[in-house]
């Protein structure tokens, strides 16, 4: 079956990099991509400088494929029904209310995406889960297709999860580890694995692109992600442990790396993970382990989440502490507000914990990072009810750190590697020498 156009329900951080090396790969392809955010579509269409995701590398991309074969639309309909291939890569976050709250993935934009397809299509599909789910999600969206969609229009359900990082994404696009499809054994299902094989085959090797069946790969993604974060909680516990110690985490880390069973990657202590993926995507883990009674392997995974909240806690603290306690108009900066450098996503940033913590003790912050804007930060202000009279925002680096009584820097950025041996540095992140704190010393 070949494939000519495909199109990508939700443009944001996966959907825009991902359907943007796709355009770029395959040339002869029309991928469209379409989002319920009519401002979002807008900007995908705008100056390639304020692009509404940013990632190394993406803007010189989009400058080559849009309006090539890269197309941003809010006309979510004609987009789906002239496709032969849909991608969903809707959000997915925990859900707020209801059966499963603060634990279970809310499957509502999923489920949305489905009646929109099932409604609109007047032609067979292949319709692709490429939002982070719970196992046997395709079930569910096989049966809204099934029940919703018009007679002799027939849909195959295609599992390929998503493992990019943001700040690196589109290197990981590029040079993905492997791609995992999961499909079914019918003989259909195993044409629809075929058409996006052969879209992937077109610059990843063949021998990196894996298939399975559906519930595998739609639980590998989840068991991935679980598993990186439990690298980074498991790093983060020991920190605690050396700053008791005089141990020192780096040089653990290193020691630790070197053994070929354990490898290098995700071993930096840190203030703690962040991002809109790992804390909700473990979350979502332990309730289906609970789901299925496997109330052990829950609590397991569970502890990995809890030794985050620690850490984002635990320097918080350090901080308070190393003003003498009384935060009570103290003045302090805090550098980086996303959750990592390189992103302009602050979702579940430890920043913003750290902040919150600080500012209810009675200080007042100021604010930098270039890549994220004000308007974002004043949302997260609000949303995580921080007091906005406590806090500022800097447009530059000098001015945020002048005047203030300490530095917190939260994220890896290197403009915070050499800050003036004068200030009071506390690091969340062990890359400044002259950082009076820093994790895991
Ligand atoms: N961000 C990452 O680094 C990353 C990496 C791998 C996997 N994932 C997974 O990919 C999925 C998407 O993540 P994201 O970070 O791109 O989310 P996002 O919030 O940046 O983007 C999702 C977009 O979908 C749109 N949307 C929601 N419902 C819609 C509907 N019915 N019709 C049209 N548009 C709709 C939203 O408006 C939003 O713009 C999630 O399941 C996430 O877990 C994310």
């Amino acid at each position: 079956m070949k494939v000519n156009k495909v199109c990508c329900i939700g443009a944001g951080y996966v959907g825009g990099p991902t359907m943007a090396v796709i355009a770029l790969k395959c040339p002869d392809l029309q991928v469209t991509v379409v989002d319920v955010r009519k401002e979002r579509i807008d900007s995908w269409n705008g100056p390639f400088d304020s692009l509404p995701v940013y990632e190394p590398g993406l803007k010189e991309i989009i400058e080559k494929v849009r309006g090539r074969n890269l197309f941003f639309s809010s006309e979510i309909d004609i987009a789906i029904d002239s496709s032969d291939m849909i991608f969903m890569a809707v959000n997915t976050p925990t859900k707020t209310e209801g059966v499963g709250a603060g634990m279970a993935a809310d499957l509502k934009y999923i489920e949305a995406c489905a009646k929109n397809i099932a409604q609109v299509a007047k032609t067979d599909k292949i319709v692709v889960e490429k939002s982070t789910l719970p196992v046997r999600t395709a079930e569910k969206i096989r049966e809204i297709l099934d029940n919703q969609g018009r007679a002799g229009v027939s849909f195959e359900i295609l599992s390929n999860p998503e493992f990019l990082a943001e700040g690196t994404a589109i290197q990981d696009l590029f040079k993905s580890d492997r791609v995992l499809i999961g499909g079914d054994s019918t003989s259909k299902g195993k044409k629809a694995v075929q058409a996006l094989v052969d879209i992937y085959k077109n610059w990843i090797p063949i021998e990196k692109i894996i298939t399975t069946n559906v519930w595998s790969s739609e639980l590998a993604k989840l068991a991935s992600n679980a598993m990186l974060a439990q690298r980074i909680s498991s790093i983060n516990s020991i920190s605690a442990l050396c700053e008791k110690t005089n141990a020192d985490i780096h040089e653990l880390s290193k020691a630790i790396g070197m053994d070929h069973r354990i490898g290098p990657h995700f071993l930096n202590a840190s203030v703690g993970f962040g991002g809109s993926c790992f804390q909700k995507d473990i979350l979502n883990l332990v309730y289906l382990c609970k789901y299925y009674g496997l109330e052990e392997v829950a609590e397991y995974w569970h502890q990995v989440i809890k030794i985050n909240d620690y850490q984002k806690n635990r320097f918080a603290q350090k901080i308070i502490d190393g003003l003498g306690g009384d935060l009570l108009g103290k003045r302090i900066a805090i550098l980086g507000w996303a959750f990592k450098a390189n992103t302009n996503d602050s979702r579940e940033s430890p920043a913003i914990y750290v902040t919150k913590k600080l500012v209810e003790r009675g200080a007042n912050v100021k604010i930098f990072d270039p890549l994220v804007s004000l308007s974002t930060i004043m949302r997260d202000i609000e949303d995580y009810k921080i007091d906005k009279d406590a806090c500022s925002i800097s447009s530059n680096i000098d001015e945020c750190i002048n005047d203030v009584e300490l530095v917190a820097i939260l994220t890896e950025a290197s403009a915070y590697k050499d800050l003036g041996k004068e200030l009071l540095i506390f690091d969340g992140r062990g890359i400044n020498k002259n950082a009076k704190f820093s994790i895991g010393k």
